[in-house]
Order: structure tokens, then sequence, then C-alpha cells
């Protein structure tokens, strides 16, 4: 049992199926995630995000209640557009006029009584309210994954036939025949068997769902000493009892499974006498009841909630995941064992992700800190019989991984010379470092390696780098060529950093998802790139090579040169054709280009970013459009020919911006052989973008090649950082509300770099939304704070100078990321939150007169610290986008 926080209303149901479910049950057992929420609330945007992660983690089934409104309708069709089925939760009706349970005041508190007393449940009310809305789903072509009556009826929590004040009492069996309590909640029993008698007759007149199974509400287990429920002056009956007072009414002619819930306490992750202690739980708590379709006595139980009590590291990010991990092990051994002797229905993780829009996390998630951790990843994953304790990690691997990117070169006798990503391995059997991460505090470095489905362990990064910040210094070769990519050290053009290199980017600047994982890509600002001068087999002299890179459509400049490929060995530009990179950017120098200026994917060969072979602008090569994420393609056969092309990294094929000759004195190429990232050929270093994964060839690779790796590349489900928006969790998307009785209509905005307060209404502009939109970054001076990137100018921060705030490109200094990084707190007036300087607790984000500075209590050297509205103007509401 555990304090849900979830409230169960005549409307709610859940269920889960992966698959078409047959009622005989000889389907594998469905495996999937509660996410109940209340998701529909969200909005379509942030459903969107929901279901594409979701979709990316492979889960297929999620346990959620459907309200009878166009809400619920939309979010059951958008769920189920994404392969995903609902378990549908379900909650009875109860008879007309019967008012909400009101708690006793001492209860107020505790959360109990949450759903109606089962002896007022109404068969009638429930079968002509939940038959339309089946209709309805049905009519939009809604297949579920069960149907699942009621939560926890068998205790005060859920089921308002239990009385309160009550002691703590266990009822058993003879409790319902004798004990006044227990009778009166037996009468409730009986109720719920007429409900589930109308539930059954519904789904078995149904259009669609004749075959959706019908599942037992999920029953709470009690916690093994009694403890629990005496503290919270709670009863119950036990489950076993319950189970039996229902089988002896009839429940096995009902439904198609038992459902269960688990919260077994951690004792010992890992450890033998852990392992047993859960099976002890469980089987005290109906595990026993379970059994094969078709038995004499019994059903399949459906375990619609798992999680466990007890476990630590959960409530800070980066969190501790080991134990959990330990422990969900542990629980799918069980299930396993369950699922092989065909007595196990359905597993539904508790919760796939607790209110999105909630200030603190709930611990329970699978999602925590901004991704899906790898003990949600397992408690997840569809193949319950690759997941038995003690092979988790080695079973998932060889599913998980296929074909990569270099092993479709490879096949297509183009193999890759160079492959560099800081997101997932670009071979399937790549088991070494992806990157390195420098830390500030000591200049200690770590390489960051694999997860066992070849996504980046990016929890090695936020562990390694708590408390400090990192930068990328190498982007590690994965081919075996070892043409890894360190921070360039300068060349024609000097970099802002030591001794005239560039600067490397900082680690966490860019996370995003993928794969179903949150990792990091490479966040270039001006200043920063990444070079090898010294490869092996990069093409040189006119030799056939080609190569793509994942950037972003969003995050760009018209400074030179957002580059990947191949350059000058000596970092300074000796003349056309001795270049052949891949270059994303904002071309402006073609004149006619400058006409309608967008993003664009060009070949820098050197003394000119061409769109195709003429020195002027080629439509085809612009790819504005805001996609997040986009491939950019360039092969050339060093002789005669060479070819453009550019894809949306989250869905779809290329599209070819051109195909054909050589400009004239560019034939044959002259190519040197060195890797950019990130720079110009001469380390020109007044780009910005994003760099995912890139990839070199030897040889010129076919047309088939390049769109089986495309995809490859949408497989991976590249996502939005997080799909969060209006919280202070990394890669949330807000806005910021002034508090002060002036100003409440007025939201922090930029205007042309300055920061400033200004109403914005749903009306307001597009233009002005956007500059009212920030993305909350992981702290660039200390990660436990935040920092606010610019939602309409990618690579711009807030941040203070001379204690005004400005909006400013990140340049990678120590000053800077110290200015830009602002630590949370309650708001100073209990509005909100309020944010004070990394470097300085007592200096705040303020507003005075429409601008935004940084101000202390009081501080009389400048006007806005004056103590007038201090409070309330250092108080902002973190909210929800503008411009999502
Ligand atoms: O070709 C465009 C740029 O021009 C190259 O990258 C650089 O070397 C030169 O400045």
């Amino acid at each position: 049992m555990k304090h849900l926080t979830f409230i169960l209303t005549a409307a709610w149901a859940v269920t889960a199926a992966v698959g078409a479910p047959t009622l005989a049950g000889t389907e594998p057992p469905v495996v999937g995630a509660n996410l109940v929420n209340e998701p529909y609330k969200q909005t379509a945007a942030e459903q969107e995000a929901t279901f594409r992660i979701l979709q990316a983690a492979g889960v297929h089934v999620i346990r959620a209640g459907i309200p009878g409104n166009d809400q619920g309708l939309a979010f059951a069709q958008g769920a189920y557009a994404h392969g995903i089925k609902i378990e549908w939760l379900l909650g009875v009706y109860p008879d007309p006029g019967t008012p909400w349970p009101r708690l006793p005041d001492a209860y107020k508190s505790k959360g109990l009584w949450r759903g109606w007393p089962l002896s007022t449940a109404n068969a009638d009310a429930f079968k002509a309210n939940i038959g339309a809305q089946l209709a309805e789903l049905e009519s939009k072509g809604v297949v579920l994954a069960g149907f699942e009556l009621g939560n926890e009826i068998n205790w005060t929590g859920f089921n308002a036939d239990f009385p309160l004040p009550a002691q703590g009492r266990v009822l058993n069996e003879k409790d319902l025949a004798s004990d006044p309590e227990g009778r009166k909640i037996a009468q409730g029993y009986l109720r719920y068997l007429q409900t589930l008698a109308a539930l059954k007759d519904i789904r078995d007149h149904s259009m669609l769902n004749r075959r959706t199974p019908i599942i037992s509400g999920g029953l709470a287990d009690l916690d093994d000493s009694g403890k629990w429920l005496r503290s919270v002056k709670a009863d119950a009956v036990s489950v076993d009892a319950t189970l039996h007072f229902l089988q002896a009414n009839g429940l096995d002619q009902l439904v198609d499974g038992y459902g269960l819930h688990f919260y077994p306490l951690a004792i010992s992750p890992g450890s033998a006498q852990g392992q047993a202690a859960l099976r002890a739980h469980l089987e005290l708590n109906g595990l026993t009841q379970c059994a094969p379709p078709g038995a004499a006595k019994g059903k399949p139980c459906w375990v619609t909630e798992w999680n466990f009590n007890g476990l630590k590291g959960l409530d800070a990010c980066p969190i501790d995941d080991s134990s959990r991990i330990a422990m969900v092990g542990e629980m799918r051994s069980v299930l396993h064992d369950l699922a092989d002797q065909n007595r196990l229905g359905g597993s539904l993780y508790y919760t796939w992700q607790g209110q999105i829009h909630a200030p603190k996390e709930d611990h329970d998630s699978a999602f925590l800190c901004g991704a899906l951790t790898e003990s949600g990843r397992l408690a997840v994953a569809p193949n319950i019989a690759d997941l038995m304790a003690g092979n988790l990690i080695s079973d998932t691997h060889s599913e998980a991984i296929k074909q990569r990117p270099c092993d479709i070169y490879a096949a297509g006798n183009t193999p890759c010379i160079a492959a560099h990503s800081t997101v997932r391995s670009l071979y399937a059997k790549y088991t070494g470092a992806l990157y390195q991460v420098k830390r500030a505090s000591d200049d200690a470095a770590q390489d960051i390696g694999l997860l066992s489905d070849g996504y980046a362990n990016a929890a090695t990064q936020d562990a390694f780098c708590t408390n400090t910040t990192c930068v990328v210094t190498r982007i590690y070769d994965q081919s075996t060529k070892h043409n890894d990519l360190s921070i360039s050290s300068g060349g024609r053009y000097k970099g802002p950093g030591p001794n005239g290199s560039d600067l490397g980017a900082a680690a966490d600047a860019l996370p995003v998802t993928a794969g179903g994982h949150q990792v990091y890509g490479v966040s270039i600002s001006p200043g920063m790139g990444y070079r090898n001068n010294r490869t092996s087999d990069v093409a040189v002299n006119g030799k056939p090579e080609g190569m793509y890179m994942i950037s972003s459509g969003t995050h760009f400049n018209s400074g030179c040169c957002f580059d990947y490929g191949n350059a000058e060995v000596s970092g300074t530009d000796t003349g056309a054709a001795h270049m052949d990179a891949v270059n994303v950017t904002e071309d402006l120098s073609w004149a006619d280009c400058r006409n309608e200026p967008g993003l664009g994917v060009q070949a820098d060969l050197e003394n000119g970013l061409f769109h195709w072979n003429q020195r002027s602008c080629n439509p085809a090569s612009n790819v504005s459009g805001g996609h997040p994420f986009i491939s950019a393609w360039l092969k050339n056969n060093g002789q005669t020919t060479f070819a453009l092309k550019w894809g949306n990294a989250q869905s779809g094929g290329l599209n070819t911006i051109y195909s054909g000759a050589l400009p004239a004195g560019y034939a044959p190429m002259r190519q040197e052989g060195a890797i950019i990232l990130g720079v110009g050929g001469d380390n020109s270093h007044a780009s910005a973008g994003s760099f995912f994964e890139g990839v070199m060839t030897a040889g010129f690779p076919t047309d088939g090649a390049d769109n089986a790796v495309q995809s490859n590349i949408v497989a991976v489900g590249y996502g939005a950082p997080t799909g969060l928006a209006g919280t202070l969790m990394p890669g949330s998307e807000i806005s910021l509300q002034a508090t002060t009785a002036c100003c409440i209509g007025d939201y922090v905005r930029n205007l042309n770099g300055a920061v400033v307060i200004a109403p914005i209404t749903p009306s307001s502009a597009e233009q002005d939304k956007s500059d009212a939109t920030w993305i909350v970054r992981r702290g660039l001076a200390d990660n436990s704070c935040v920092s606010f990137e610019s939602r309409n100018n990618p690579g711009d921060f807030l941040r203070q100078q001379n204690l005004a705030l400005h909006m400013q490109p990140f340049d990678g200094t120590a000053s800077n990321r110290v200015d830009a990084t602002f630590c949370p707190q309650a708001g100073k007036n209990q509005k909100g939150s309020s944010f004070h300087l990394v470097n300085d607790p007592t200096r705040y984000v303020r507003h005075y007169y429409g601008k935004v500075y940084v101000a202390s209590d009081g501080d009389s050297t400048n006007p806005w610290s004056t103590p007038v509205h201090w409070s309330d103007d250092v108080s902002f509401i973190v909210g929800p986008p503008w411009s999502p």
C-alpha cells in the first residue's frame, strides 16, 4: 500500500495490454506504467512529448483514467495514435444524491476516503455513463488494453465504507461475515460486484473491445507489521480475505484478471535476504491467488501498481539509482516466474511520472531529473523474459542494439573512418567511451560511456559534475581510426581560450532525449570548436568521401562556420577545394540569399559555402522550418561531383538539395584530411550550433545507405529536452510572471537584448510570446542552480552585468557562467520563486520600473535595491511557456 496522490472519481479507470489480449489469456503479459496524475490535463504539446518519450522507451500500455469529456477523448486518441493502449481505470458511480464523503477534520491532511462508499455503487448509473463513453471512444477507433474497476477498495483510502476514525485494524474473512464494520464493507463489495457485472455487459456488447480483459480493482498490499495503518488510523481488509469474499460471490465469472498492488519494503536491495523478504511480502498480499487462465479457481494477476517503500537516494538530482535498480531486478524476477507459470496478466510500474507541473518530482517516477532512469527503463522494458534477475543488462543489450549508422555504411562498402557522438554508439558493437568531460573544481577528467542499449550514460556525467561545471574536452572517434576530436588549438584565427585555443562546450548545456534516455548534445557558441589535424585514413587529394551530422534547426547563427568534416591540417585557409565539410548556418555570403535568410545546409569547400556549383543562392538549401533536430549530408566523389541533402531527424526521409558537378575551381578536390567541428577551416569561430552525432566515410556512400541511416536516426526518437513545461527542472520551458500588484500581467522578456517585464497575453504577437519564454538549464556555474536560455535565441542566456539583466550568448568563460547562474528558492512574498545570484546570496533577480536587475534588499548603492516592494519584486511565478 502506498500513500497515493490521485483521486479516484466516478469517471476513472485504468488498464494496459500489449498486442491484442485474448480472454483465454495466452498472450505474454502486458508490461507498462501508470500515468495516473491527470495527464489529460496537460497541454496537447506536453501530451505529445510524453507519448513520444513513452514510445521511445517501448511502453505500449499505460494505466490511466479517462474522463468522460473532450479532454479524456483527446487523451485516449492521442495515446492510441502513438501505439499506446490505455488500461482504463474506472470508478463506480454512486446512487443519485449520494454526497461526496466528507473527511473528519482530523484526517484532512491524510488524504483518505478518495472513493465513493462502495455500498452506494449504482450499476445502472455506471452502465449508462460508461456505456456511452466507451461507444464514443470506439467511434474514434480506440481499443483499450483493459478495464480495471476500482482502486484499492480494500482500505479506507479509496472506499468510504470504512469508518473514520479508525484504529488500524486489518479485517479478515470472518469479520466480513460477523463484525459490524466488516458487514458494511461486505455489503459494499456486493454492490461492487454488481457494477462489475454491468462492466462485463458493456464490454461483451462493445464493438472493438470484446476481447479487452476486465480486471478487478488493484488491491492495496498491507505492510507486514500493520504499523502504517495504525499510524494513519485507517482500517483495511486483507487482500486474501477480499479476494475470497469476492470469489465466493461470483468474481471469477466477471473478470479475466485480479488487480494487485505491490509496494514491498526495500530490505538490503540486491541480497538474497532482500529477495526472500520481497517474495514473502508478495505472497502475503495476493500472489498465491494468481492462477493460469481457465483454472478451476483464481485468475491471472495483473500487478497494476508496483514500486517500493523505503528507498533512498531518489529525492535529489542526480539520483542514486543503484538500490532501485536492484529492487526492480528482484521484483521482475518474481514476475518472471509468475509469467512462466502463466499466472501473470500484466505488470504496470507505479509510476511513469508524477504531476509534471508539481514543484517537486514524485520520487516513485520512472522518469526523474528530466530523464528516464535506468531502474525505470528496466521496470517498463517490454520483454519480461529478457529481464530475469542477474542478467538484466546483458540480456537487454543484444535486444536493444541491432544496427547503427556505421554498420549500415560498412555493409555498403563505404566504412566510417570517423564516428563522433555524445548521444549514442554509432556501431552496434561499440562499447568504448563516447566523450570526455573535464570539471572546473579540480581539473579531473572523466570518460562518459554507454548504457547497455548503446546510449550515453549521462548519469556518470551528472554525478561527476555535481556542484561544479564541466566542459566537453574530447569526442572519441568510435571507428578503429581513433580520429578523436579535441578542443581546437586555434589556427589562422585564435580562439578565446589559453594560448589562442578555442573553448570547450559546456557539458550540460544541451540536455535532450534520445532512445528514451536523457543525454547531452554539444552546444557550440562563438569561440568554441573541436579539431583533429593528425588523422588516419580521412580522404585527401580528391579521394571520395561522405558525411552527415545531426544538428539543430533552431540553434544557429550566421557566423562562420558551423562545419563538420574535412579541413586543412594547418588551421589556415590554403585555398579552394582544400576543405570538404558539411555546414549548417544562415548563410548570408551570397547576396541573393540575403533576401530570404534562413537556416541552410551547405558544403564548405573553402572560400565558399556552396549550395550547388554556383556562387549564388540555391533555394533548396534552405531548411528553415524550426525542426529542433535536422540531419545534414554531404558527399563528394573528389573528382567531379558532390551532393547535398537534409532531413528532419525526427521523421521522414531525405531531401536532395543538389547533386551534380563540383563548382569551377573545385574539381578535383584537394582535401587535407583534418576533421573540424563547429569552426571553419582557418579556425573561424563565430558560429553557433548544436551537434549530436556525425560520421565520415571512406568512399562515396550510396543513396540507399544514406536513406537507411536516416531511418536509423529517426528511430532514435531524438526529442526535445524533456517535454517538461512550467517547472524549474532542466529542460522545462517556462514563463516568469511578476507578482507585484502593479504588474501581475507582466512577464520577464527579452527586448532586443535588454531584459524587461512587459504584459503578455494569449493574443500577443508570436514574437513577443517567444521573447517571454525561457528554457531552464542546469546552472552554467553550479548545476544545483539554474540558468535560463532564450527560447527564440538558442545559445543566449539571461545574465547579469553591472547588476542589470541582459540576454547574451553563452561564451564559455567562467565569469559568464557565474553571471548566468541563479539559485531558486521559495518566493520572498510567499508566491512563486525568487532567484539569487550563484555567487551572491543577497542579490536577487528583481524588476524595477519595468527593467530587470539583480538587487539586494535595501542596499542604498543603487535605486533598484530599494526595500520598497522588494519581496514582491523579487518573486516570480514559474508558469507554462508562452511559446512552447
Ligand atoms: O569557406 C568558408 C570559410 O572561409 C572556411 O571555413 C574558412 O577557412 C575560410 O575563412
